[in-house]
């Protein structure tokens, strides 16, 4: 079910950062909606983009990005007028969630789970403290209870005790059901998580998947998935957006865009999916660089139904704003 008013919404995003190389125009005018209580899925090839955008959101853009256009909104806020100094103490890790991708990397083996994650919580704190609170016995006692009931709700057994544990005494599966916990402690209103399941086996994945389209509806937040994998859109996402080197090419309810793409990239690109096909399919040529990526539509080199308007000028999302919307010249707007 897809509730109709947008939590975040990124209208126009186009970013660009200077390299040795040259610049690189890594995400051209990306467009979507995230709405309260749904999970929306970002589906890309490597390299499209994904985990730039989430940084960007995050207001963490990579070092000598320039913002070439457009506007992130979080709740009606646009973050990038916000000072980052601001971004971080309200919204980073306290509005907006963060599920990291690698279970392995992303904690400090030298101390306990209880130590960084009271640390993490200290930063961040919870929305019903007032600014300023200090950090005594009292407010050290309350986040401690808050760990232990994010903990359970992800089922780690005896979270009390697991508090006391270091990283390494947990397995992958274990430690990403921590970092979940660590995303929700602060009671964010949205998570961006970032292929928080590509590290995992696919029975831990699949355990995973099933615990956040839980935790999102339980506790009502509204979550940002990447994945370049539709196998796991087709199992937690209401909505999809699909983006192509930098590019939103198609948006869309999940059953529509697995039903029925309309895009050539997504029909490529589902058409890779093994349950899709017998014999090991990829789509010819590889993704262009961002450094002097291709005019108009990027995808246009590696199109089967390449017309010569498609490299004149960028096909825009035609469709209505959260709706089924499609960016490309042959095909037009979603009927
Ligand atoms: N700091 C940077 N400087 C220069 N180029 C960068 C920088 N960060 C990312 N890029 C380039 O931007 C493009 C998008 O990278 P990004 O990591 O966002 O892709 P992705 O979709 O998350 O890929 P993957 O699925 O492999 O994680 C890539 O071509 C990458 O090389
Ligand atoms: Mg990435």
């Amino acid at each position: 079910m897809t509730a109709a008013e947008p939590i975040l919404e990124v209208r126009d995003l186009s970013l660009s950062v200077r390299t040795d190389a040259g610049v690189a125009h890594i995400l051209d005018h990306v467009d979507f909606s995230l709405m309260k209580g749904e999970v929306l899925g970002i589906v890309g090839e490597s390299g499209c983009g994904k985990s730039t955008l989430i940084r960007t959101v995050l207001g963490l853009p990579p070092r000598n990005a320039r913002i070439g256009s457009g506007e992130i909104l979080f709740r009606g806020e646009n973050l990038l007028a916000l000072p980052a100094r601001q971004v971080a103490a309200r919204i980073r890790g306290r509005a907006i969630g963060f599920i990291p991708q690698d279970p392995f990397l992303s904690f400090n083996p030298t101390f306990t789970i209880g130590k960084q994650m009271l640390e993490i919580l200290r930063w961040s704190g919870l929305p019903d403290e007032p600014e300023g609170t200090k950090w005594d016995r009292q407010t050290r006692d309350r986040h401690r209870t808050r760990l232990v009931e994010v903990l359970r709700a992800v089922q780690i057994p005896d979270p009390e005790e697991a508090l006391t544990r270091y990283p390494h005494e947990f397995s992958g599966g274990q430690r990403q059901r921590i970092l979940i916990a660590g995303a929700l402690a602060a009671r964010p209103d949205v998570v961006l998580a970032d292929e928080p399941t590509t590290a995992l086996d696919v029975t831990t994945q699949m355990q995973i998947l099933k615990l956040l389209e839980e935790l999102a509806r339980q506790f009502d937040v509204a979550m940002l998935f990447v994945t370049h994998d539709f196998g796991v859109v087709a199992q937690i996402c209401d909505r999809v957006s699909v983006m192509y080197a930098g590019q939103t090419v198609e948006t869309g309810t999940a059953l529509e865009i697995i039903d029925a793409p309309k895009h050539p990239y997504t029909e490529m690109l589902m058409a890779c999916h093994p349950e899709r096909s017998d014999a090991l399919v990829g789509i010819p040529g590889q993704v262009s660089s961002p450094i002097d990526p291709p005019s108009g539509c990027r995808f246009a080199p590696r199109c089967p139904f390449v017309e010569s308007r498609c490299t004149a000028s960028r096909p825009p999302l035609a469709g209505p704003a959260g709706g089924r919307r499609i960016a490309c010249a042959v095909r037009g707007a979603p009927a």
